[in-house]
């Protein structure tokens, strides 16, 4: 199954596609966990993707098509991905067809995950993941069950993103609705899109991405 979790900052793509791996045994291919990682790891992406992320502005298209391209050719791919935050233009887009087409794949689903900007702002601000295995939590909406353990691996050691505070925020939204939104009817055209409501629980959200990806009526 390949599918792509198209939505705003905030949305909760990384949070469903967190449960979804586990429940279809695929993968998660998140370029700004990538991107992060090279910057973190200091490559010479990393050093000039920082300052653009931090600023909430959208990296080349050249630089995330590569980095795509390189991972989905990883042997772990092979029973499929969930694409999360990518594409995320319409050059992104055409890319992506183009890069599966030459391996004679193609995608499955594209889910719209629709959320209004006063929540994502407020699940933005108060985000934080674990540093180990990458599960999503906030300040007041989703702590862990036992404070400071991270309820899916066990381990102690959270951060968060210098890109996540209200004023990067309206960038990264401005950014959203410029460059991303016309993916809603390039995959519409397609034949491929599908919507969610996004502003439900995460169990919600979790059984209607389920009820879509499983067939349900
Ligand atoms: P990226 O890392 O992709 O961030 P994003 O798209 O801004 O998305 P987020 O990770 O912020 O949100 P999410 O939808 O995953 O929400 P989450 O599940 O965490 O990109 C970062 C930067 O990298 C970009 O700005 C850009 O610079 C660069 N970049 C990345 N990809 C690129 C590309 N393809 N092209 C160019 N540049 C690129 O949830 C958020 C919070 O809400 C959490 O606290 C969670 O617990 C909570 N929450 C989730 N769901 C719910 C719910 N249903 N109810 C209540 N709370 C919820
Ligand atoms: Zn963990």
């Amino acid at each position: 199954m390949r599918l792509i979790l198209l939505g705003p900052p905030g949305a909760g793509k990384g949070t469903q596609a967190h449960r979804l791996i586990v429940k279809y045994g695929i993968v998660q291919l998140s370029t700004g966990d990538m991107l992060r990682a090279a910057v973190a790891a200091k490559t010479e992406i990393g050093l000039k993707a920082k300052s653009v992320m931090d600023a909430g502005s959208l990296v080349s298209d050249d630089i995330v098509n590569a980095i795509i391209a390189e991972r989905v050719d990883q042997p772990d791919c092979a029973n499929g991905f969930i694409l999360d935050g990518y594409p995320r233009t319409l050059q992104q887009a055409d890319s992506t067809e183009a890069m599966l087409r030459s391996k004679g794949l193609k995608l499955d689903h594209v889910i719209e995950m629709r959320v209004d900007d006063d929540v994502l702002v407020h699940r933005v601000s108060g985000r934080y993941t674990c540093a180990n295995c990458g599960a999503v939590y906030h300040d007041t909406d989703r702590k862990p069950r036992t404070e400071g353990v991270c309820d899916d691996c066990g381990h102690s050691n959270f951060k968060r993103r210098p890109d996540d505070n209200a004023d990067v925020m309206r960038t990264r939204l401005r950014a959203y609705y410029k460059e991303t939104s016309p993916l809603v009817g390039y995959y519409h055209c397609k034949g491929i899109l599908s919507f969610i409501d996004g502003m439900k629980s995460i169990d919600e959200v979790t059984a209607d991405l389920q009820a879509i990806l499983e067939g349900a009526p």
